[in-house]
């Protein structure tokens, strides 16, 4: 499947099941591909920006290539390098010049997927720039090096992360589709639970979304806890025979009290409120005094 060309039915299936729900998101980020327009995905922690980057470049047949954003990332690493013993023996030629991930995609037509863009350095972004809507990217010696078709770019980015990050420039969003994803319903949530664990314990599934869902609702938290803390507790609590408080909040709490973040008007702390949250959810169970965990 080339740029331009419409995604055949079985890949977008294939996409719809691995990814729950999101489908406007999805749809919308299938034209762009059809159209050949870079995507970013931006969204908090945990909201299934990478895993949507990943599925979407994975199930199209096309070469993919992923870096994730760090400060060490370079132009020069994204771009490539000349190898010194072969430019020694024969010089600066295309044979002695080692494509990075970015020349790499454009040159076989590829997907270059860049996870956390906004953990590069500016000088890295701006490098990019040129690949995004040009098509084309500069090698000193070698010239300019057009993209084959089917080059496209997908980036995530988390605005919220704001340690050894640098904002995007304008630029930057100007040449790029931009997808906005939240956090998931408990329906949907709870799909991505069966789907991301080999639990079938409905009720722990069940009661460890809700938990994340009363954080991202609570009006004492400024920062609510992700799915991902869903998928943590199953996987911490699954092997044990009842769900009771007892058991449960100690795994709570190591699984969500570092995700959520208190107001500063509060005056609990985040343990606190984890303590209310699955009590008062544990009380709704409350007739089968302890839960168990398999109906018996
Ligand atoms: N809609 C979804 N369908 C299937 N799995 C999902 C979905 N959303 C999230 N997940 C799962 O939840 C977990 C977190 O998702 P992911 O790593 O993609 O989040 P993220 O937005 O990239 O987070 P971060 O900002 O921390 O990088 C992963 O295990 C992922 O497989
Ligand atoms: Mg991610």
């Amino acid at each position: 499947m080339l740029e331009k060309e419409k995604v055949p039915k079985d890949v977008l299936d294939h996409i719809f099941k691995l990814i729950i729900g999101r489908r406007t998101e999805l749809k919308l980020m299938i034209r762009a591909v059809e159209k050949g327009l870079p995507i970013i995905i931006e969204g908090p922690v945990g909201t299934g920006k990478t895993e949507m980057a990943k599925v979407l470049a994975s199930s199209l047949d096309r070469l993919f290539v992923r870096v994730d954003g760090d400060d060490s990332l370079t132009s020069i690493k994204l771009k490539g390098w000349y190898d010194p013993p072969l430019v020694l023996e024969r010089g600066f030629s295309r044979e002695t010049f080692i494509s990075g991930p970015l020349t790499q995609a454009m040159e076989e037509g590829g997907i270059f997927f860049y996870n956390e863009v906004n953990r590069a350095p500016s000088e890295t972004i701006n490098a990019v720039l040129t690949a995004l809507d040009e098509k084309l990217i500069t090698i000193p010696q070698l010239g300019e090096i057009q993209a084959k078709p089917g080059f496209l770019s997908i980036f995530t980015y988390n605005p919220q992360d704001t340690v050894a990050t640098n904002p995007l420039p304008m630029a930057f969003y100007d040449r790029c589709i931009w997808v906005y994803v939240s956090h998931q319903n408990l329906e949907e949530m709870i799909d991505i639970v069966k789907l991301r664990t080999d639990s079938d314990d409905e009720l722990l599934i069940k009661i460890s979304c809700e938990i994340v869902q009363a954080t991202l609702n609570h009006p004492e938290l400024e920062m609510g806890s992700t799915v991902r803390g869903a998928i943590q507790l199953v996987e911490l609590h699954k092997s044990e025979e009842t769900i009771e408080e007892e058991s449960l909040l100690d795994k709570v709490i190591a699984v969500h009290s570092r995700k959520i973040r208190c107001k500063t008007t509060s005056k609990k702390t985040e343990s606190e409120i984890l303590e209310e949250i699955v009590s008062k959810i544990l009380s709704n169970y409350e007739e089968d005094k302890i839960i168990r965990k398999k109906e018996q």
